[in-house]
């Protein structure tokens, strides 16, 4: 067959096309395992960054066992407790893999039913049961950590909040991913921003959910945190999202009834 014939190129390109897409393909395959394991290691890491254990001052020295002790040895005096609670009774479930599969299929729909004025996080996807984490320090029942996730300007804000033991205060706050503009809603990454949720905000006013991301400075230091300058639609997005989350919808229950 001559190397310049029509049916020698497509057939070669063809070829060519098949050995590359093998390629991709297995890669894809095998990496796919440990793609899962680095995204669990890195909410993992998120969660110990909020728990505020010894272990938390330097998260990157831990090692991947010590992250994973941490989760899963019940005789360790620092450690985190994963839970999950019904979203509608706000009680503790015990729930197998497949009923959280289920759920979590179901999300969507779940979502639609949120009357739309309160779906302040503006979420697509509600779960009726939300893992949450207990954190234990020295023995004893430290805080609660609890997965939050709201909408930005630009993206799907993702991220952890924790609560005290009384579940009044919101006493920290992470986030894992989000696409916020770099230097102004990216600010919510910032040590600042952070650190002013970790001085303790009482969740709860007169009319509710009282947590806020004020416009400049905070003027309610009890229940507000100060504005990103330049990135106010990014901070209203932060304040849907903690009203949702601590409201009838999110942990409100869970936390009226006394925790667990
Ligand atoms: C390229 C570009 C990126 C922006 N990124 C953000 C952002 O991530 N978050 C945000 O709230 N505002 C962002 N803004 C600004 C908003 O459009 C809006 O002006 C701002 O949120 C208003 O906040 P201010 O009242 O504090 O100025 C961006 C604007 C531009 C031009």
């Amino acid at each position: 067959m001559s190397l310049n014939s029509n049916s020698y190129i497509i057939g070669f390109a063809g070829a060519v096309c098949i050995v590359c897409s093998l390629f991709v393909s297995g890669a894809a395959v095998s990496l796919k395992e440990k793609q899962q394991l680095n995204a669990k290691l890195d909410l993992q890491k998120n969660i110990i960054s909020v728990a505020e254990l010894p272990e938390s001052k330097d998260i990157a020295q831990l090692s991947v066992e010590q992250i994973e002790g941490l989760f899963t040895e019940s005789e360790n005096p620092n450690r985190i407790e994963q839970l999950y609670i019904d979203m509608e009774t706000g009680k503790v479930a015990n729930i197998n893999d497949t009923q959280i599969e289920a759920d979590k299929k179901a999300c969507a729909q779940r979502a639609q039913k949120i009357n739309k004025k309160e779906n302040t996080a503006k979420l697509s996807c509600y779960r009726q049961y939300q893992d949450i984490y207990k954190v234990y320090n020295g023995g004893s029942f430290s805080r609660y950590v609890f997965p939050v996730v709201g909408k930005g300007l630009w993206s799907t804000l993702k991220g952890f909040a924790a609560v005290d033991t009384k579940g009044e205060k919101v006493v920290g706050l992470t986030f894992y991913s989000h696409g916020e503009t770099p230097g102004l809603g990216g600010e919510i990454d910032s040590v600042k921003f952070k650190g002013d949720w970790a001085k303790g905000k009482n969740i709860y006013g007169s009319n509710g959910v009282a947590l806020k991301v004020a416009k400049g400075a905070a003027k309610n230091i009890d229940h507000e945190v100060d504005g990103l300058s330049g990135a106010t639609l990014t901070g209203n997005g932060v304040t849907g999202m903690m009203t949702f989350w601590f409201g009838q919808y999110g942990y409100e229950k869970f936390l009226k009834n006394g925790g667990v």
